[in-house]
């Protein structure tokens, strides 16, 4: 029987539902959760990112800034601005979007915003705090949307074996930390495989819980995938498709035709982790905002 499908879009609705609720309750004690993104360039798969950010921080009742800067900046000109956000007191986080231009060194941008305000949860500090288990810092959006989807679709993960594929610090690592820790949706015998890794297939044909964020279009195939398990796909890749409008279509990590032949649960691309980064997001600014004024 084919998987049934986590779905991304309703679990992200419920989570922006309850974000809203919180604004509602917190701006009755004179806290408006604010938060500001910053865009470098004209890259346009950011563009559509941050406009979808901007959009539903204003559905969720919350205060949105978008900065915009020419793909000119300088270093210098972006630390200034981060500073300028970090002693802002209607913003209580912010991020600086990814990829920045050539010549920017993304690390020294994220090691100067504040860890209080960094709600992607990039700044070493949050880092640190995550693999300790320390839940006052801020988790990597991404990876604590997958962590939601396996807590609200009912999965079970203790004990299980969770295989992740891709090592990248937005996703791979922070997953890894967040499904080792003893704590509920985790407490799994975590493995992670990358590039280097041999005989691919016979991690993943282990794992009850496969979560791939390696980047390369359909790269896992249902004859990968565990009889049952459970199948999180957090690749987004455009492929050709003369028959789409676009000329291109949207594809997951994941070979979902194939994979769900073999899984119990799948999310499927789009529609399955993309919406949940924005929910975490606004989640993360909301706790932020509750931090600063307890503070
Ligand atoms: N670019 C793609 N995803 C992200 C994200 O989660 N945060 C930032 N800052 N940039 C990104």
């Amino acid at each position: 029987m084919p998987a049934e499908l986590i779905d991304g879009v309703a679990i992200a609705k419920s989570i922006r539902a309850e974000v809203a609720a919180d604004v509602q309750r917190l701006g009755k004690r004179g806290v408006h959760p604010g938060l500001a993104v910053v865009l470098v360039g004209e890259d346009p798969a950011s563009e559509v990112y941050v406009r979808n950010k901007g959009r539903a921080c204003e559905e969720a009742g919350m205060h949105s800034v978008t900065i915009r800067m020419p793909a000119a900046t300088t270093q210098a000109e972006l630390l200034e601005q981060v500073h300028r956000l970090n002693d802002d007191p209607a913003i209580h986080g912010f991020l600086v979007q990814m990829p920045l231009p050539k010549g920017i060194d993304a690390d020294v941008v994220i090691r100067a915003i504040k860890p209080e305000k960094d709600v992607d949860g990039f700044h070493p500090v949050n880092v640190g705090k995550n693999l300790i288990g320390d839940r006052d810092g801020f988790v990597p959006c991404t990876p604590s949307g997958v962590q939601e989807m396996l807590g609200r679709s009912g999965t079970d993960t203790r004990g299980k074996e969770c295989v992740i594929v891709g090592r990248s610090n937005i996703v791979g690592k922070p997953m890894m930390a967040l499904m080792v820790q003893n704590g509920p949706n985790a407490n799994a015998t975590v493995t992670v495989c990358h590039s280097a890794t041999r005989k691919l297939k016979e991690h993943t044909l282990r794992a009850d819980i496969l979560i791939v964020a390696a980047g390369k279009p359909r790269m896992v195939t249902g004859d990968m995938v565990k009889e049952g398990a459970v199948v999180i796909d957090v690749g987004i890749n455009r492929v050709a498709d003369a028959s789409a409008k676009s000329g291109y279509r949207l594809v997951g990590d994941v070979d979902f035709e194939s994979a769900r032949e073999r899984a119990s649960r799948i999310t499927p691309v789009p529609g399955g982790v993309g919406p949940m980064t924005i929910a975490m997001l606004l989640k993360n600014t909301v706790r932020a905002a509750e931090q600063s004024a307890s503070r």
